[in-house]
């Protein structure tokens, strides 16, 4: 294992922050400013710009903030509304249901954090809720500086919508080394490795697997990294375009072995947060806990260092994929702020500011050789380049958020009453709901 760095956007409590408050007086200079003929970057430095994302937890605070710190340099006299939202079901689902009224009510925000796939194209561009962004595509370069895979997925009708600032990786373990030492299991690289340790830290009254799932979504994350490790990169792509039969048996083999797994929770797992179980690694609660790297995120927000990682077991080789986004809402009201944001969110500067405190990797290929990247980052970067990509289903990559939703409550029922075939037939029931099964 490699020393070097969680939370889900799960928080109980709905947290609203703004950090400034939009002037409408400054919305005048705008047109004032384009009177003169300034310069369109001089033009655009005036008004508000307000940002919807669920990123309220340590890392994501301050990741987010380099953001903001790079756009505020450039655009002076702009007001930053951070409309971050806390908590919900699955990935940002309060600020996904605050975000649904605007939308719908045709009052969006600026811009807004949307993950890229299913969740942006399904949710949005079908819906004619967002303008394509090729013309920044071609004026910032970034056909050529975004990976290229990336840009396949962020595609549709040939057409851009979003501007990725982040590669996540899903299928990580991360440990707390203290609690492995005390188990005598070296380096619990296998899947037998992790039982041995979970037995041996459980006869010290040590539950060996932290989650947090008071409400739908992390257990729903776990249960998607132990899909791909028994039905392997292709079969795991296959249940999320129909490919792969949600009655294969490996389907059950999956429940199975995450119901072993619960046996090693910590016991108060269904009444605590997704977004407050990080903490549990942190403290020695529990000795690990499957999530994305926006672990590392956390970790280094918290200055610890006492964890080590591994892919998840079966998951070496596959790289489960996601990726935060921000787009441009039809009838963003300060629609020169959102373009001057999503140029930031592309640049070499927002993408080096942001991920080394994001915990991810740059979609620029020409980002990620500062030394603000830790030694997690530096691996993941090589892993990316080298492994099978396949698209995390709980962070909006394989599936429209309705599948998802179906998904992640099947889990969570599961999580609960432990019925492996009731949530067999759950999940082929939700495949069938969205047409795919
Ligand atoms: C994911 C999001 C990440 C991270 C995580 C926890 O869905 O893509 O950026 O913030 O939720 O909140």
């Amino acid at each position: 294992m490699t020393d070097s760095g969680h939370a889900y956007g799960f928080g109980a409590r709905l947290r609203r922050r703004r950090f400034l408050q939009a002037s409408l007086g400054t919305a005048g200079l705008v047109a004032v400013g384009a009177n003169l003929g300034l310069a369109p970057s001089l033009a655009a430095a005036a008004g508000k710009l307000e940002i919807f994302s669920w990123w309220t937890s340590p890392g994501e605070v301050e990741a987010l903030q380099a953001l903001y710190d790079v756009f505020n340099k450039q655009n002076a006299g702009t007001d930053v509304v951070n409309a971050a939202l806390a908590g919900g079901a699955g990935a940002g689902g309060n600020m996904k249901a605050v975000l649904q009224t605007r939308l719908l009510a045709s009052q969006p925000p600026d811009s807004f954090q949307v993950h890229l796939g299913h969740e942006l194209l399904d949710s949005w561009v079908k819906a004619g809720r967002m303008e394509p962004i090729d013309f920044l595509y071609q004026s910032e370069g970034w056909a050529n500086t975004f990976n290229q895979q990336i840009q396949q997925i962020a595609q549709s009708d040939g057409h851009q919508w979003s501007v990725p600032v982040n590669i996540h990786r899903s299928n990580i373990i991360w440990y707390n080394n203290d609690l492995v030492a005390k188990s005598g299991v070296a380096n619990p690289a296998t899947l037998d490795d992790w039982f041995t340790m979970a037995d041996a830290l459980k006869s010290q009254g040590i539950p060996a697997l932290a989650i947090g799932e008071s409400s739908p979504g992390h257990a729903g994350h776990n249960f998607e990294t132990i899909l791909q490790g028994v039905f392997g990169a292709n079969d795991y792509k296959g249940l999320w375009t129909g490919a792969t039969a949600w009655t294969d048996p490996r389907l059950t083999d999956s429940l199975n072995m995450f119901n072993r797994m619960l046996d090693y929770a910590n016991p108060d797992y269904l009444s605590v947060a997704g977004a407050d179980i990080t903490d549990y690694v942190i403290s020695g609660k529990a000795a690990s806990m499957i999530n994305g790297d926006w672990t590392n995120g956390y970790f280094k927000s918290k200055k610890f260092t006492g964890f080590s990682y591994l892919p998840t077991p079966n998951g070496s080789g596959v790289y489960s994929a996601l990726a935060d986004s921000f787009g441009l809402p039809v009838g963003a009201p300060d629609r020169d702020n959102a373009i001057a944001w999503l140029k930031v969110c592309g640049s070499l500067a927002g993408q080096d500011g942001f991920n080394p405190l994001k915990g991810s990797i740059p979609v620029r290929s020409d980002a990620g050789k500062t030394a603000a990247y830790d030694d997690y980052q530096r691996w993941a970067i090589n892993e990316f380049a080298a492994d099978t990509i396949v698209p995390s289903v709980a962070h909006g990559f394989a599936a429209k958020e309705s599948w998802v939703t179906d998904y992640n409550n099947a889990i969570n029922v599961f999580a609960s009453n432990r019925d492996v075939g009731a949530a067999a037939q759950a999940l082929l029931q939700a495949a069938q709901d969205a047409g795919v099964a």
